[in-house]
C-alpha cells in the first residue's frame, strides 16, 4: 500500500479485520518492520485521537515519529501556484513537501475541508500535492472528504460488538459479540440471523463541520455490506448489513460515497430496530444546491430534536452508540446515552490505534 484514502486501498475487508485482531493479540510483534524508518505526521488542523493513536501505532511498529503542527511553529504555507507571496505566508507547499519528505519514509497528513471551493475540497487539492510531490507513501489522517482511519476503526468496533443470537436462550435474546469473546466475528454468516442494522444519523452542531467522517463511514459500511455479507441465498433477503442514513433534507452526501445507501428522512423511522447508531454532524455537502456547500442550513436551536437521546434509542434493538469524538454533549447526544453501557465511544477511539497500525504495517511491508 502506498496511498491510504479509500476503503478499496485496504483490499479485502475480512482480511483487514482479521489482521486488526492479530495486531490486538500482540501489537509489538512487527517492531523489525519500522526499525530506522520515520513516520512524519503533519497536522494542518487540531487533533487528539489521530495524533496520539497514529503516533502510538508507529511506535508499536518500531518506527521513529516526527509530528509537525504546521500552524504552530512552522512557516505559514502558501498552497496556490501563481500567488505573489507578499502576505503572511513565507513558504510554498511546493518546496515544503519535498523538504519534509526528505526527512521521512512515510507521511500522514491531516488537512480539513476549507469550504472556500467545493471543487478544491472534493478534488483533495492539498493531499493530492503531497502524493504528487513527496515521493513517499501518504496516508490520510482526515482530509477534506475522507477519514479512513476512523472508518476502519468504526468497522473493527462494529465487528467486535455485533449482536448475535444467544444460543442458550430461545426467543430472540441477543448477545453482543464483545461480551462473548474478544475477537471480531464475521458480520454475518453461519448463524443465519445475522442481519444487523447500522444507522448513521445527522445531529445538530453550532458550527459548519466537514463531511469527511460521514463520507468515509458510508463508504466503508457499504463496502462491508457487499464484502462481508454474502447474500443469504435461497430466500433472497439481501445483504446482512442494512445500512441506513438519516438526515434533514438538504444534507444529502456526495453520491461517490453513498451510492446504494438507503436514506430515510424520518429519524425515528430510521432508528427502528437499529443495532448500531452512528451519530455525526455535517454541513451541507452542496450536492443538490452547490451554492450551499459548507453551510449550516438551519439554526441549530430549531433542530435539537435530532440530538440522539433515550427517545430515539428506545425504538432500536438495544443499539450500541458510536461517535468518532470529539463530541458536543447535549447537541449530538445526550449525557445519558453517551454514558450508557451501550455506548462504545471509548473502545471505538481505542481502535484508532489498531486501524492505524494495520495501515502503517501494510505500508512498511511495501516500502
Ligand atoms: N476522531 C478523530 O479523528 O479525533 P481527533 O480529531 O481528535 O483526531
Amino acid at each position: 500500500m502506498r496511498i491510504f484514502q479509500h476503503v478499496t486501498d485496504i483490499g479485502d475487508l475480512s482480511v483487514a479485520l482479521a489482521e486488526a485482531q492479530e495486531v490486538k493479540r500482540d501489537r509489538y510483534q512487527w517492531q523489525h518492520l519500522g526499525r530506522n524508518k520515520t513516520a512524519l505526521l503533519i497536522f494542518f488542523n487540531n487533533s487528539l485521537r489521530t495524533r496520539l493513536s497514529t503516533q502510538k501505532a508507529a511506535m508499536n511498529l518500531g518506527m521513529n515519529v516526527i509530528v509537525l503542527d504546521v500552524n504552530q511553529g512552522a512557516w505559514k504555507l502558501e498552497t496556490e501556484r501563481g500567488v505573489i507571496m507578499d502576505g503572511d505566508k513565507s513558504e510554498h507547499l511546493l518546496e515544503a513537501i519535498p523538504v519534509m519528505a526528505s526527512y521521512c519514509d512515510v507521511i500522514g497528513v491531516r488537512s480539513f475541508a476549507r469550504f472556500e471551493s467545493r471543487a478544491d475540497d472534493y478534488e483533495e487539492k492539498i493531499l493530492r500535492q503531497f502524493i504528487e510531490y513527496s515521493g513517499r507513501p501518504v496516508f490520510f489522517m482526515e482530509s477534506a472528504t475522507v477519514h479512513p482511519l476512523q472508518a476502519f476503526a468504526d468497522l473493527i468496533t462494529i465487528a467486535e460488538n455485533r449482536p448475535t443470537p444467544n444460543p442458550s436462550r430461545k426467543g430472540g435474546e441477543w448477545l453482543h459479540a464483545a461480551n462473548e469473546r474478544s475477537e471480531a466475528l464475521p458480520l454475518t454468516g453461519e448463524r443465519g440471523e445475522g442481519l444487523i442494522k447500522v444507522v448513521m444519523t445527522w445531529a445538530p452542531h453550532p458550527k459548519a463541520l466537514p463531511q469527511a467522517v460521514p463520507n468515509s463511514f458510508a463508504e466503508w459500511m457499504l463496502a462491508a455490506a457487499k464484502q462481508l455479507s454474502p447474500q443469504r441465498g435461497e430466500r433472497g433477503e439481501g445483504p446482512a448489513i442494512d445500512f441506513v442514513i438519516t438526515h434533514p433534507e438538504g444534507y444529502e452526501l456526495d453520491p461517490q460515497f453513498v451510492k446504494g445507501a438507503r436514506v430515510e428522512y424520518d429519524q425515528m423511522k430510521a432508528f427502528e430496530g437499529a443495532d448500531f447508531v452512528y451519530a455525526k454532524n455535517w454541513s451541507c455537502p452542496g450536492v443538490t444546491r452547490p451554492e450551499d456547500y459548507g453551510k449550516v442550513l438551519h439554526d441549530y436551536h430549531t433542530m435539537m430534536d435530532w440530538c440522539v437521546s433515550k427517545r430515539q434509542m428506545a425504538v432500536t434493538n438495544d443499539a450500541a452508540f458510536l461517535h468518532c469524538l470529539p463530541v458536543r454533549r447535549n447537541m449530538i447526544v445526550t449525557d445519558d446515552v453517551i454514558e450508557s453501557p451501550r455506548s462504545l465511544v471509548i473502545p471505538e477511539a481505542a481502535n484508532r490505534e489498531i486501524s492505524a497500525q494495520v495501515v502503517l504495517k501494510r505500508i512498511l511491508e511495501n516500502l
